[in-house]
């Protein structure tokens, strides 16, 4: 497994954490990176989030790749030799339907999962050992761009980036497409994208999934302060915190918020500081943007990919999209 540090200087993931935690509570509006949500305990969660009724996203995607696997490893496998490299990988649940079917076409690829979670990835390492011996994995624990750039050096043939999840939803608008920019240019000519889009669908449906009736979307809001406690020795009331969700149709933006519900202080001890949260103030931690198709078209050309093929289950509205680079 090869590990990529983000650190530059010397500075501990613990000191960064906290770097960036200190950060996003002094701003005005207070915010938390969404980045930090998975740690052993939020990765359980959203194990939980996935299975939701109301969670429509993966099972959606589960069945966009399920009903197209042969044409998508087709289309992957066209051109001889490929890395798979998959962005975000987690437990590879949806991945692992593309790496079955590409085993059964025998096609010649090697899978290069990528994510931030060490543990996410020795235990995919594992299972793929167990379940398909016959793939080459080589797992990277890194951020992103790092891995990119190690793969840019590291593996010389042609590559098709896995973006799955709606994960591009995630980044605000002028980020998505600064990283499908960089995405690009670490990328060669016919190389490929395969990218999963949560479509503009009824608000209702989309403002549930985030917003469950058993509350595991709230718990897995609020790890996040749990894990600010456990990690960097904050003294946060977990209970004195609520989840909220609200959803904008006129943006598209699911946006998630833990909210003060009294006026208080917070002691971190690994910062050294006292934050005050006033009663109803809001710290936001995520967006979710759900796209039109035209959007993605758009999004996709102003960084350097064609749309190759959309793979899309209408009664569900979730694509996703093939893209070659221009
Ligand atoms: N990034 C995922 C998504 O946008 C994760 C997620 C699901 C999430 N529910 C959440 C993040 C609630 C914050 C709050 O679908």
């Amino acid at each position: 497994m090869i590990e990529l540090s983000r650190k530059e200087d010397g500075t501990s993931d613990t000191e960064v954490f906290a770097k960036d935690v200190a950060h996003g509570l002094s701003q005005e509006p207070k915010s938390l990176p969404s980045r930090y949500f998975y740690d052993a305990a939020g990765s359980k969660l959203f194990q939980g989030i996935m299975a939701l009724p109301e969670y429509y996203l993966t099972r959606c995607e589960f069945k966009v790749l399920t009903e197209n696997r042969e044409e998508m490893a087709r289309q992957f496998a066209a051109n001889g030799f490929f890395h798979l490299i998959d962005l975000g990988a987690g437990d590879a649940m949806k991945t692992k339907v593309l790496l079955r079917e590409l085993s059964q076409q025998k096609s010649a690829f090697d899978y290069v999962p990528v994510d931030i979670s060490g543990t996410a990835m020795s235990q995919l390492r594992d299972s793929l050992q167990q379940e398909m011996p016959s793939v080459d994995v080589q797992a990277v624990v890194g951020e992103y761009f790092p891995a990119l750039e190690w793969l840019q050096d590291n593996k010389a043939a042609r590559k098709v980036v896995l973006f799955l999840g709606s994960n591009i939803g995630n980044f605000k608008a002028d980020e998505s497409k600064r990283f499908l920019q960089r995405v690009c240019s670490n990328l060669s000519k016919a190389d490929k994208l395969l990218m999963g889009i949560d479509l503009r669908k009824d608000p209702d449906v989309v403002l549930s999934a985030y917003n469950d009736a058993s509350g595991v979307t709230a718990e897995f809001n609020l790890n996040l302060l749990r894990r600010i406690n456990r990690e960097l020795g904050g003294n946060f009331n977990v209970d004195q915190f609520q989840h909220y969700p609200i959803y904008n149709p006129h943006e598209g933006v699911m946006r998630s918020f833990l909210v003060s519900k009294e006026d208080q202080d917070v002691y971190i001890q690994s910062t050294g500081q006292t934050f005050h949260f006033d009663a109803w103030e809001a710290v936001h931690t995520e967006n979710s943007h759900k796209y039109t198709l035209q959007q993605v078209y758009e999004l996709g050309k102003a960084c350097g990919f064609s749309v190759e093929t959309v793979f899309q289950d209408k009664a569900c509205r979730f694509a996703d999209v093939l893209f070659t680079v221009d």
